[in-house]
């Protein structure tokens, strides 16, 4: 956003230098824009100011659309907060013992998240609160409370449909 605002003013500055360039002088600058002495520089100007009133929006606009979906599956489809924290999350806690595409986590010690069929948020809450299906051999309550809310957002939105 920074280096964009920079452009767009050194594109004015030099519109604007070679306007008085042109017209011979800074006083002549004036009166040439004034008094319309050259038609040249009344239909160009305002177009210059109607193109840089349109960039910057746009530039704007632009910019704040790819800072929030970020790379990967996930872009521009559910770059929330809390998405981005549970990948995060699951990187750390999950991705040793379970293979999922998404992270192209490659754990081999629990079953592989892509083929267990339906992984519904309510799912993966229930895995983390008992340890898997509770007969002992994932641990029990590695997340908790919005920890285990965001894997478990991120778990149910990717799981299944691959690294595309
Ligand atoms: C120490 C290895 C290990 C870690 C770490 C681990 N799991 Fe598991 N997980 C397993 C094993 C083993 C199973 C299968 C055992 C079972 O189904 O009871 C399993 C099963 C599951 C299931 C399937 C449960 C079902 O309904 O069939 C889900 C979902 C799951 N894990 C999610 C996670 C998430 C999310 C994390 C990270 C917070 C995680 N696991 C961390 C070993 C692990």
């Amino acid at each position: 956003m920074a280096a964009a605002a920079l452009v767009i003013f050194f594109i004015v500055a030099g519109a604007g230098v070679a306007f008085v360039a042109f017209s011979g002088g800074p006083g002549r600058a004036r009166e040439a824009y004034l008094t319309g002495g050259r038609r040249f520089f009344r239909i160009v100007l305002p177009l210059l100011y109607l193109g840089v009133g349109i960039a910057v929006p746009a530039v704007v606009i632009a910019s704040r659309h790819s800072a929030e979906g970020g790379v990967g599956t996930l872009a521009g489809k559910q770059g929330t907060k809390q998405v981005q924290r549970g990948k995060m999350l699951f990187r750390q806690t999950c991705a040793s013992c379970h293979s999922l595409a998404a992270v192209n986590a490659r754990g081999v010690t629990g079953p592989n998240l892509d083929q267990i069929g339906q992984v519904t948020r309510q799912r993966v809450l229930n895995a983390l609160r008992i340890g898997g299906t509770g007969d002992g051999r994932m641990p029990a309550g590695l997340l908790t409370g919005a920890n285990a809310h965001a894997v478990a957002t991120f778990v149910s939105s990717v799981a299944g449909r691959g690294n595309p």
